[in-house]
């Protein structure tokens, strides 16, 4: 059985790796789990928790002795020196920025795991610390600048007055972005967001933002394969430039969190749009370490401009909500020891045959194993590299001659049936076509992502059909009979199915509710 210890961050750092829940999960896989004399503190965590979870405080050199030891910040020399050859480290190590650190840990002889290397794949995602974090951080933003900005978000009509509501413009609509447009929004303000991935519109709409399509020929267009983004065109950025340069006059908060990994931040605002903002505007750059989104931002800093407005570049978001962030790293970080315990017998397995597990590994026997082999990663279908079909003449929309002529038919045909068919069947047409013409245009207003609830709760009118058939089972003839049982069947079926479908759904919106 090895032994983990959860070791106390150095000043400055609140999180902590392991928190009392994740560390009698950690117990259950084995483990003999001792933590180091308040390290939860900063996070609100007392010791006599992790004692009650299991965990049992030990001094600092017994914790950083164990044979695993879990941290939240990348290790100081001095930390380095008090690990055990062959022990094997877990944190956040920014791999691709920490030459030196690498070394030192080969030198030490520990095997050292990034969880910051985690490759955003699906069947990783329950280990993805920088989502977590990133999604943390994005929420904070909005409470950090709504705590520097001298007015609601929200609007309101009160006895003294109106008061209009916030303008929010989000730059960048990844974890962080999205995570910020929904904590805006549910504020009340008025959050639009730009992206070059094209195919985030839809997940801006969805939590309540406007997404500024920033409109370049086609063939410029961004489509991520991996849920990053590439570095964008040239066409792109001049015409995003006008759009930030026209929001900055209009926006009260603007928050960025454009990011290209492996490159410096790209800069969307310039010295001119942050002049042109109001004075008590607030922008927060989530980018301030990587260099910054914003011309003057400072990373760790709080700085007012000339014209008043407020730019906030910290860099330790996360770290501000500390008990939700070791919470959520805590569990990130138990999710990788239950891929690396496959035996649930406290023995920790490395397999680098596995993409997860490689990407991972950044030392192990004293060599440094950063960078992995690139992982295959999807998260929007790449189109396949198919001949491409002869050119199609572009649809041209029906004018508005053809589509008068087509209603004008219709209502002829109308007219046509009820005039000579025998009664009841122009009643039946006509209740028909009234249906026709309601169902599409209450369908057409409903959001694509609400057609599947409609779908199943519409399905509760097969009741009506369940009803006639009830009706007509008493009926004598036996080819009556067959079919009313049939159709009794297959529309409770409907019915039914129909009613499972929509519960289910509903669950994954409640808490605590099984999936
Ligand atoms: P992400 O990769 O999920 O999202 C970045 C988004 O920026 C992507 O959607 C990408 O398409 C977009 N983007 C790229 N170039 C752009 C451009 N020119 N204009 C507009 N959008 C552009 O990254 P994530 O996890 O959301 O992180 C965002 C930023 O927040 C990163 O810089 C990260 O380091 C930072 N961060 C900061 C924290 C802090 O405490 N300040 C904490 C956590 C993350």
């Amino acid at each position: 059985m090895s032994r983990i210890g959860i070791v106390a961050e150095q000043p400055g750092e609140t999180r902590v790796a392991a928190t009392p829940q994740t560390v009698s999960k950690i117990a259950a896989l084995g483990y003999e789990v001792v933590v180091e004399t308040g390290a939860g503190a900063a996070s609100a965590l007392p010791d006599a928790a992790y004692a009650a979870a299991g965990a049992l405080p030990v001094d600092r050199a017994t914790a950083w002795a164990a044979d695993v030891v879990l941290k939240v910040a990348a290790p100081t020399a001095d930390e380095i020196a008090m690990l055990q050859p062959g022990t094997t480290l877990v944190g956040l190590l920014a791999p691709a920025f920490s030459p030196d650190l690498l070394a030192g840990l080969a030198a030490r002889g520990v095997t050292a795991l990034a969880m910051d290397a985690v490759p955003r794949i699906s069947r990783a995602q329950s280990m993805d610390v920088l989502s977590s974090m990133a999604n943390i951080a994005g929420y904070r933003a909005v409470v950090e600048a709504a705590h520097e900005f001298g007015r609601f978000f929200t609007g309101q009509v009160t006895a003294a007055g109106k008061v209009p509501p916030a303008k929010v413009l989000v730059a960048g609509a990844g974890v962080a972005g999205l995570a910020a447009i929904g904590a805006a929004s549910s504020l009340g303000a008025i959050v639009r967001a730009t992206d070059p991935r094209p195919e985030v519109a839809d997940q801006v709409r969805s939590i309540g933002g406007e997404y500024l399509e920033v409109v370049v020929p086609d063939e410029q267009k961004e489509v991520s394969a991996d849920g990053y983004a590439k570095a964008t065109s040239a066409a792109y950025d001049r015409r995003a430039a006008e759009i930030y340069s026209e929001q900055a006059a209009d926006v009260d908060i603007v928050i960025t969190t454009a990011l290209i990994p492996g490159r410096a931040a790209p800069v969307l605002l310039t010295a001119d749009d942050v002049a042109a903002m109001k004075p008590g505007s607030v922008i927060v750059d989530m980018a301030a370490a990587q260099g910054g989104n914003v011309v003057g931002s400072v990373a760790g800093e709080r700085v007012v401009t000339d014209n008043g407005v407020i730019i906030l570049g910290y860099t330790d978001l996360p770290g501000r909500l500390p008990q939700q962030a070791s919470q959520l790293y805590g569990t990130n970080l138990l999710n990788l020891l239950k891929l690396l315990t496959p035996g649930t017998d406290g023995t920790l397995v490395l397999d680098l045959d596995d993409v997860v597990q490689r990407a991972v590994t950044v030392v192990t026997g004293g060599e440094i194993t950063w960078p992995p082999p690139p992982v295959q990663v999807s998260a929007a279908p790449v189109a396949a590299a198919v001949e491409p079909a002869p050119a199609s003449p572009p649809k041209a929309p029906m004018s508005a001659r053809a589509k008068t002529g087509l209603i004008g038919l219709g209502i002829a045909a109308l007219f046509l049936v009820c005039a000579i068919a025998p009664p009841p069947l122009p009643q039946h047409f006509l209740v028909l076509t009234l249906s026709v013409v309601i169902g599409f245009y209450v369908i057409g207003k409903v959001a694509h992502a609400l057609h599947t609830p409609l779908m199943s709760v519409t399905n509760a009118i097969s009741g009506i059909i369940v009803v006639g058939a009830i009706s007509q089972l008493g009926s004598s003839e036996p080819v009556v009979l067959a079919l009313a049982t049939v159709a009794v069947l297959v529309a409770s079926i409907n019915v039914f199915g129909g009613f499972a479908v929509t519960r289910r759904m509903l669950a994954m919106f409640q808490k605590g509710a099984a999936k």
